[in-house]
């Protein structure tokens, strides 16, 4: 067997060159592949956080919804936090205890009611919200989310927290939710804020602070969530946020703010909400090179994959950056013995009709081409992108030209790869459809 040809010189994170070929004959390409292990270990770091009080992990689920994700994370003692009132749904279908799911959303749950009363939280994201939610049930507790006016992503299509960012209510309008907790007797009891704070523990520092300022603000408060954002090391020269290291900086804040208000740190709770940290790395793509062309000797070097934004639209909406390699395959390497081993600098084309449908933008920028210096590659090898755990099964550009659904693939801690979504079909893809009656 021929070694695997990699782009850069350290070894794919989970996956052995063998099992990418019987993967692949096995369930196809595109296929998202994830490793249990791995998600694992970082379910046992969330968990480990450390608090003065008790600690509440919860899975941001909108990065990676499938059900057997939901299922390992809460066997490991994570929570989950839904995105809408159909992610809470998913995540009760999926066995997860009502009580153990949070919704923070954009839009309002069409069936709010139903999903309290089953005991699922609700966390209010802004002031109609709330006076909904207090028209449902007055007299009750709830939870808020509030943008304490800071956000550290790194464009306005990553920022989560600051005035670019409709998430949550602002800081300024807080006597107007107070008033309205008045109103309908609430008690506000949560406190969430999620501006996206990276890997630095002096950063984790500063925003806790903040938002333990304002919760100097809520006298019933016994929830506390920090949100989500840990930094995860995508490629070569980014370090993964050090939970440890993190949770020591802020707990001292923490212990101080209940030591001031006298409350006891068992009738405490503190929350992190993490979605990459827990999934980036436990996922990647594999997708078949298709066709290779190029656009002459001043132009550039195209790798056709058989994948693209219908999978993995980051690329094309932040100019994210992802690992890539090329990996020989089977027929492949027939002629592998006179393939030399010369790096060429390609351009990785999705397959979309769609220009923007590029895997290798300049970071940060999806406008432009930045080729990417990959080993030569064949028509038929393998193409694996890394890093794609998070956001991407759960966030494609679904249907785009009529490709279908792509399948989920998990790694068990045996090593076998067992099948957690089927691809879908043509006609899975248009089942919805109505044709006019003649
Ligand atoms: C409310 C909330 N919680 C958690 C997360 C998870 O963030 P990340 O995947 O960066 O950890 C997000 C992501 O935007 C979010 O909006």
């Amino acid at each position: 067997m021929l070694a695997p040809i990699f782009l850069e010189p350290r070894p794919l994170r989970f996956l052995e060159e063998a099992q990418i070929e019987a993967i692949r004959e096995r369930f196809g390409t595109p296929v998202f592949v994830y490793d249990q292990r791995t998600l694992e270990v970082a379910a046992d770091r969330v968990v480990a956080f450390p608090s003065p009080c008790h600690l509440v992990g919860r899975f941001a689920m909108k990065s990676l919804p499938n059900a057997a994700i939901l299922r390992i994370f809460d066997a490991r003692g994570l929570h989950i936090d839904a995105s809408s009132g159909f992610e809470a749904e998913r995540a009760l279908l999926a066995g997860i205890p009502p009580a153990h799911i949070q919704i923070t959303a954009q839009e309002l749950p069409q069936d709010l009611k139903g999903l309290v009363q089953r005991g699922v939280l609700f966390n209010a994201c802004s002031l109609e919200q709330l006076r909904h939610y207090g028209l449902l049930f007055p007299g009750t507790d709830l939870s808020i989310r509030v943008n304490p006016g800071a956000g550290s992503g790194h464009n306005n299509r990553t920022n989560t927290g600051g005035m670019a960012s409709s998430f949550g209510i602002w800081h300024e309008k807080l006597d107007e939710a107070f008033a309205l907790a008045r109103e309908f007797d609430l008690r506000l009891s949560g406190l969430h804020t999620h501006i996206g704070s990276g890997g630095n523990p002096e950063v984790w520092k500063r925003c806790a602070g903040l938002i333990l300022g304002i919760a100097e603000r809520f006298p019933d408060l016994c929830r506390l969530s920090l949100g989500g954002g840990f930094k995860v090391a995508r490629v070569e020269g980014e370090t993964d946020a050090n939970l440890e290291e993190i949770g020591q900086a802020v707990s001292p804040l923490i212990a101080d703010f209940l030591t001031r208000r006298s409350a006891n740190s068992d009738d405490f709770q503190l929350e992190i909400e993490p979605g990459s940290y827990l999934v980036v790395n436990a996922g990647a793509i594999l997708s078949e090179i298709v066709d290779i062309v190029d656009t002459g000797s001043d132009g550039y070097s195209f790798l056709k994959i058989d994948s693209g934004m219908t999978e993995l639209l980051r690329p094309a909406m932040y100019g994210a950056q992802h690992p890539l390699y090329v990996v020989a395959h089977g027929s492949g390497r027939d002629g592998e013995a006179s393939r030399d081993c010369a790096e060429i600098e390609y351009v990785v084309a999705g397959h979309c009709c769609e220009s923007s449908d590029i895997w290798t933008p300049a970071p940060g920028d999806p406008e432009t081409l930045a080729p990417r210096t990959m080993a030569r590659a064949a028509i038929g090898d393998t193409l694996v992108i890394e890093g794609t755990g998070a956001y991407a099964a759960g966030m494609s550009a679904k249907n785009y030209n009529s490709f279908p659904e792509a399948a989920e693939v998990l790694i068990d801690t045996t090593g076998e790869p067992q099948l957690i979504r089927r691809r879908q079909t043509l006609d899975q893809s248009i089942q919805n459809e109505v044709p006019i009656p003649d």
